[in-house]
């Protein structure tokens, strides 16, 4: 074992025509995140020093991507895909002075686990290539392994009939020291049935000259790849399976496991229960016992102990509920902060907002937070009471302990413990129900 400094190299150039798509393969969303995103998150477990993208099919849209999944990761420019090995040469002048350990992993693979990263950035040997048994072996690289370890690999298109008949295959993930890589790189060739610069030419000469080469296997599960929409739609399912069980693992309470969605980052505490038909997109905490009623769609928000929501509530980015809120039927909270015991339980939207302490906020509540041109927003104190069909017309601020009579506009601020009364006045006029029928039926005639 060597604790070795380690630099991650995710290739993810390639087109991925298969997937008959606009969208660069690495950019369909897995977990509800970008495919591109399950090697960098795994890949940061092991506190990398350096992680570089290799981008070349709609590189512009795929750094974007990665500058928000992973801020610090960079991007290295492959503008023609001439092989794996072409690809991190790319990458090399990034590295510029970083001795360690390069781990080289695929954006479209997106399920190795942190485990097998760990053995291959601790391993001794020189070079470390991750293989598997596959049941089918179909095209894959071969890996013709000997007393020593790991000799050469075979892709399938340049492999004789006795070398396809080897099950070790290359799942693509290869470890080697920057050194080697700058040694070794640049002697790759092109000279092969697919005139492509191959990465797993490498152990090859790495063994030639006299380095330690070797194979470390993994379960064929980690080393699904995505080329095709139904591998993608194989490889969400198989992520919501393991995510959920994960979430039973974890002590959550899934009603119907099967209807539950969770994204990459979904994070759930012990005794928390999670109705039937919950989404979860990135971005969601739910901390121990909370409880999400069925039929919610929650993102980007988080979620305290003692809280509950739904059924058929929105959360979305920016949504904050404190212990103990009750957050009802058919309301959506974006960008809001909801205090402690706060009551939101029907038909309301709050927006760009911050509801204090034990607040009750009527049905029919809307935060008009948008102009038409910028977004505006709403303070409202603690102990409020504001009365159902409220509009508060944002920028305003409602104080502590007020109230707002219902179906009010505001437009002002409310101060605390004021009633504030924002609707026209009502008048009554006896009789007049009846006798307005009765004019309007002998109109019709009968
Ligand atoms: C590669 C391996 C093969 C292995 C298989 C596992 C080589 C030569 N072969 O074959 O041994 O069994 O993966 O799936 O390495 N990419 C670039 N730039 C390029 C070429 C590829 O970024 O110029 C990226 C692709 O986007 C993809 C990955 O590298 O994510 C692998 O490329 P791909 O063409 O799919 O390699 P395979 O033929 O599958
Ligand atoms: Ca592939």
């Amino acid at each position: 074992m060597t604790e070795k400094p380690v630099a991650l190299i995710v290739l993810a150039a390639g087109q991925g025509s298969r997937m008959q798509s606009d969208l660069p393969k690495v950019l369909h969303r897995l977990g509800g995140v970008p495919l591109v995103g399950h090697a960098l998150a795994t890949g940061r477990l092991l506190e990398p020093e350096e992680v570089i993208v290799v981008a070349g099919h709609g590189a512009e849209a795929v750094a974007k991507a990665v500058a928000k999944l992973d801020p610090e990761a960079r991007i290295a420019l492959q503008e023609e895909q001439l092989g794996t090995a072409h690809a991190v040469r790319q990458a090399m002048p990034l590295l510029e002075g970083f001795e360690g350990r390069v781990i080289v992993l695929y954006g479209d693979t997106p399920f190795i686990g942190e485990e097998t990263l760990a053995n291959l950035a601790s391993h001794a040997a020189d070079v470390v290539v991750l293989g598997f048994e596959a049941a089918d072996p179909g095209r894959y690289g071969r890996l013709v392994t000997g007393p020593e370890g790991l000799e050469r690999i075979v892709e399938y298109k340049d492999a004789d009939e006795a070398t396809r008949a080897i099950r070790l295959v290359n799942s693509g993930v290869l470890a080697a020291d920057a050194a080697l890589l700058r040694e070794f790189l640049p002697r790759i060739g092109n000279r092969n049935a697919a005139g492509e610069y191959y990465l797993t030419d490498i152990p090859e000469l790495a063994r030639a000259a006299g380095h330690r080469v070797e194979v470390v296997t993994c379960d064929e599960s980690e080393t699904l790849g995505i080329n095709t929409r139904a591998e993608l739609a194989q490889a969400e399912a198989a992520f919501q399976a393991r995510a959920r069980a994960r979430a039973l693992e974890d002590g959550v309470t899934l009603s119907d496991p099967a209807t539950v969605w969770f994204a990459l980052d979904t994070c759930i505490g012990r005794d928390a229960v999670i109705g039937q038909n919950v989404v979860f997109g990135p971005g969601v905490t739910v901390e121990s016992g909370a409880e999400i009623l069925p039929f919610c769609h929650l993102e980007g928000c988080h979620v305290s102990a003692g809280a509950t929501v739904g059924p058929f509530a929105r959360l979305r980015p920016g949504a904050e509920l404190g212990g103990d809120v009750h957050v009802g039927n058919f309301v959506e909270i974006k960008n809001a902060v909801l205090d402690e015991g706060v009551k939101v339980g029907h038909l309301t939207y709050l927006g760009d907002a911050h509801v204090g302490e034990a607040t009750n906020i009527g049905a029919g509540t809307i935060t008009c937070n948008y102009d038409g041109v910028g977004k505006h927003r709403t303070e409202i104190g603690a102990h409020a009471f504001i009365g159902s069909d409220t509009m508060l017309v944002a920028p305003v601020r409602v104080g502590a302990r007020a109230m707002t009579g219902s179906g009010s506009v505001i437009t002002q601020d409310v101060p605390d413990d004021a009633l504030a009364l924002g609707r026209a006045r009502q008048i009554t006029k006896p009789g007049l129900a009846t006798r307005l029928m009765q004019a309007l039926r002998q109109k019709k005639g009968n």
